[in-house]
């Protein structure tokens, strides 16, 4: 065995069949998921911090990072079918690229599900605090914000973050119909919000296009650009990754993944594009650039204070599916590690009552909620971005790979013009990580590190298959 490590066979998926998950979801159930997970605080939060990066041209960004996306879900569709199993890139790195990258791609894949949460659940923190402030209730400002902001913990991001996980703790089944009712209500709002928005419409708003020109650059203590916002807004897109992680759980995986995944992301990027061009054409950038909750914000100056108040509590309401869902994937990456023996198996065991990772979930509860108390949005964001990055690069690489190495390898959902696809979610999500600020690179980098000692120091020699 060499550096990289062994390299799991594509069959041998699954494990004992005490640790192995039961099939209850089907393909309305895997929208859902998707959507739950992709729709959240990257459209209702992040939209504002993207303006205030590029300006206007946060409307380029999100056509930029929504095509990266989009070419690294094709990628992903076609290895989910053809390894459907749970855990995803992290797996599939696994059978293409060894151990090693495995690990590493899992670690990140660690990071982006519960920084994820994190940030969705800061997001809904500001939410939570301007519909309150409209209704008259001030809370004491000491306990909405992390110490960054001056305050010294924020209570509401902890406690949304700590009911979710105890949602998951109580069964799969419950949370996926629950997330289904959730998805409606946040894709009503935001069809709402566009009807609003629109006759609002300013063209004087697009001028200038792109005050702070193309490329990611340092501007004072912010990074600006329209790859800076394409950086920071990619948050927005992902999610229907943890679709493809819920793989194993799918009762007819190659119809109900390929449907799961690539419908809810041309759903979600078709009204992206349509909220951002409605928020930008309402308001200057520079004052939706400011504002915590600038869909509310939007609605509220252009004289709608009801609609401002229902979205929000939509956004309320909502959010939380986001949590839901990449918290679940989260279980399930930390599930499948820990089945391989790279983590303490004894984490992997599933509740023969709730069919759910009990102790693990309760684990990524207490991180989720800990990050979200204490941090920055955009900080949490960012480094969550970096994290499902490189997974999205090694899904490109093992796509390729996988068709070079296995050309006849039956395929139930085969990606259209593989190489080109392929090539494109790799340099674009290369390009996408390289413009994100360097303290975020050199955080994920010390992740990466202290990950690669936890691998070398324990899972390496405990993992399953190294042991044969
Ligand atoms: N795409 C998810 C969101 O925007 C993570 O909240």
């Amino acid at each position: 065995m060499g550096f990289w490590g062994p390299i799991k066979p594509i069959e041998r998926s699954t494990g004992h069949s005490a640790h192995r998950l039961r099939p209850t979801l089907s393909w309305p159930h895997l929208i859902a998921l998707g959507v739950g997970a992709i729709v959240g605080t990257g459209i209702y939060t992040l939209t504002g911090v993207g303006a205030e990066r590029a300006g206007p041209a946060v409307i380029l960004a999100f056509v930029i990072a929504g095509l990266v996306c989009a070419c690294a879900a094709l990628a992903y569709a076609e290895l989910a079918t053809m390894i459907p199993t749970a855990g995803s890139a992290y797996t599939y790195s696994y059978s293409v690229l060894g151990e090693t990258i495995a690990w590493v791609v899992g670690w990140s894949l660690i990071l982006e599900y519960s920084l994820a949460c994190s940030a969705v659940a800061v997001g809904w923190s500001g939410y939570l605090v301007g519909w309150l402030q409209s209704a008259g209730v001030h809370l004491p400002a000491m306990l909405l914000q992390g110490p960054h902001a001056g305050g010294i913990v924020n209570l509401p991001a902890v406690l949304v973050s700590f009911a979710i996980a105890g949602m998951l703790m109580a069964g799969t089944r419950e949370s996926a119909t629950l997330n289904i009712v959730l998805v409606v209500i946040k894709l009503v709002a935001l069809a709402v919000f566009v009807l609003l928005a629109l006759p609002g419409f300013d063209t004087a708003h697009f001028h200038p296009f792109m005050p702070y020109g193309f490329a990611s650059h340092a501007d004072g203590s912010s990074t600006r650009g329209v790859m800076a916002a394409a950086a920071i807004v990619f948050f927005a897109f992902y999610g229907f990754d943890a679709v493809a992680t819920s793989a194993e759980e799918a009762k007819r995986p190659g119809r109900d993944l390929t449907i799961g995944i690539v419908g809810s992301m041309a759903l979600c990027t078709t009204i992206y594009i349509l909220v951002a061009v409605a928020a930008v054409g309402a308001m200057p950038y520079t004052v939706l650039g400011n504002s915590p909750e600038p869909l509310a914000l939007v609605l509220r100056t252009l004289g709608h204070p009801l609609a401002a108040w229902a979205i929000a509590a939509a956004a309320l309401v909502a959010l939380p599916s986001v949590i839901l869902v990449m918290m679940y994937g989260q279980s399930r990456i930390f599930f499948v590690m820990a089945r391989d023996g790279l983590l303490p198996r004894s984490l992997a065991k599933v509740s023969p009552r709730t069919g759910a990772p009990v102790l693990v979930t309760g684990i990524t509860g207490l991180f989720v909620a800990a990050v979200a108390g204490f941090l920055r949005l955009d900080e949490i964001a960012e480094l969550a971005n970096a994290g499902t990055l490189i997974a999205f690069i090694a899904v490109g690489i093992c796509m390729m790979l996988l068709r070079r190495r296995a050309p006849e390898a039956p395929r139930i959902f085969r990606c259209p013009q593989p190489y080109v696809v392929g090539t494109l979610a790799v340099l674009g999500c290369l390009y996408l990580l390289f413009s994100l600020p360097e303290k975020t690179l050199l955080r994920f980098l010390l992740w990466n590190v202290a990950g690669l000692a936890v691998y070398f120091l324990y899972g390496r020699a405990r993992s399953v298959l190294a042991r044969g």
